[in-house]
């Protein structure tokens, strides 16, 4: 569903990844791991074209994700066809980003019919929360309609980018939870986060990046209990 090819991208003189291959299954739950500027969000920016490449590419479903091929060449997609490939691919931030001005269902119906809004509402749980305003949820709850909004376009494939880890303790079960009811009911799945205990539990396979490259890959029993790379021991020694 998910295949990425050989990909660099670099700010200025600082190449951040440096050849990313990766590809994901339909239905499969990719955990990504690895240290504060390992290339992790870059990754995930790249698979929605909100980071352009240097090299390689990236198709979602067979698609070519922010180009189109034409005489053997690629030509960037204006800016309406880049907007319309990215309602299959739903983007849940570290921070949210709702809109302030805007209620619980108003942010989710912003990029779907008002049925679907209330029905993803529904799915995290927030039915009771429509009318409410940002600034009147919990981070938890917060998280769940920006969750509710990655899903009301009815995505093929889903990123997460550390989505607990602005959030108070208490509440980084209940965002897990929707998580885990959306891998369980097969949703594509990429989620970059530092929760060990959830990789274990619902990843199918875990991917560890360090300094632009993919280190390491396999089963969490084999990535989290039997890592093969001196630097994966060393990351998760200090997770752990
Ligand atoms: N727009 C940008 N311009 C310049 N440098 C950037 C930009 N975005 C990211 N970087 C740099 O690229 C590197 C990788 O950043 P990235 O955000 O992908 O790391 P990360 O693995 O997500 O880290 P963290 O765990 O802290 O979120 C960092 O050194 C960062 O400073
Ligand atoms: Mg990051």
């Amino acid at each position: 569903m998910i295949e990425v090819l050989g990909v660099h991208k670099s700010f200025g003189p600082l190449e951040v990844l440096r050849g990313v291959s990766l590809d994901v299954a339909a239905g499969e739950v990719v955990v990504v791991l690895g240290p504060s500027g390992s290339g992790k969000s870059t990754l995930l920016r790249t698979i929605n074209h909100l980071e352009k490449v240097d090299r390689g590419y990236i198709t979602i479903d067979g698609e070519l994700i922010g180009y189109r091929r034409r005489g053997g060449k690629l030509h960037e997609l204006k800016e309406r066809e880049i907007l319309k490939q990215r309602k299959d691919i739903g983007f849940v931030f570290q921070n949210f980003n709702l809109f302030p001005h805007l209620t619980a269902l108003e942010n989710v119906a912003e990029v779907a019919a008002l049925s679907d809004a209330r029905h993803f509402l529904e799915r995290v749980g927030l039915a009771d929360k429509a009318a409410a305003y940002p600034r009147q949820l919990s981070g938890g709850q917060q998280q769940r309609v920006a969750i509710a909004r990655a899903l009301a376009t009815r995505p093929k494939v889903v990123l997460f980018d550390e989505p607990t880890s602005a959030l108070d303790p208490e509440l980084v079960g209940e965002v897990l939870d929707v998580l885990r009811d959306l891998a369980r009911s097969g949703t594509t799945m990429v989620v970059v986060t530092h929760e060990i205990g959830f990789a274990r539990e619902v990843a199918d396979r875990i991917v560890f990046i360090d300094d632009g490259l993919i280190v390491e890959e396999g089963t969490p029993g084999e990535v989290l209990d039997h890592p093969v790379h001196e630097r994966t021991r060393a990351f998760l020694s200090k997770v752990l």
